[in-house]
């Protein structure tokens, strides 16, 4: 199902303590989330990924809706050791939601 960018963008409140995006967006805590869905996972200009995400970008780790919805959900289930210290989002909806949104950025 295809998610509601603009409920997205409420949800990604619950993000910008630690990641931008849009024109301009810098690394904050997180890497900028432009072109993050659909791109490699641990690949931001300038960012220093945990080793763990490292690890997994380098096994290959794609963020597309599937991979995306995991980590959002639980991120540790994705990248076990993940600096991303953020409890999840629990419900599917606001997931789809939010990955809506940052689909506006790409
Ligand atoms: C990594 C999304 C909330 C801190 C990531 C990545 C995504 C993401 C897609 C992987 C980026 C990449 O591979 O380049 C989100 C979304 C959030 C959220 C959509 C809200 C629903 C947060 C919060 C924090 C945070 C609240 C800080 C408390 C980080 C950090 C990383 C990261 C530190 C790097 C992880 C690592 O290297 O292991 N986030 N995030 N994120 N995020 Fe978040």
């Amino acid at each position: 199902a295809d998610g509601d960018a603009a409920a997205g963008e409420k949800i990604f409140k619950k993000c910008q303590a630690c990641h931008a995006v849009g024109d301009g967006a810098k690394n904050k805590v997180g890497p900028a989330l432009n072109g993050i869905v659909g791109a490699p996972a641990g690949q931001v200009e300038g960012y220093k990924y945990s080793a763990s995400m490292t690890e997994k970008a380098d096994g290959g780790l794609v963020w597309d809706e599937e991979t995306l919805t995991a980590y959002l959900h639980k991120p540790k289930e994705v990248v076990p050791k993940t600096k991303m210290s953020f409890a999840g989002l629990r419900k599917d909806e606001e997931i789809e939601n939010v990955i809506a949104y940052l689909k506006t950025f790409q």
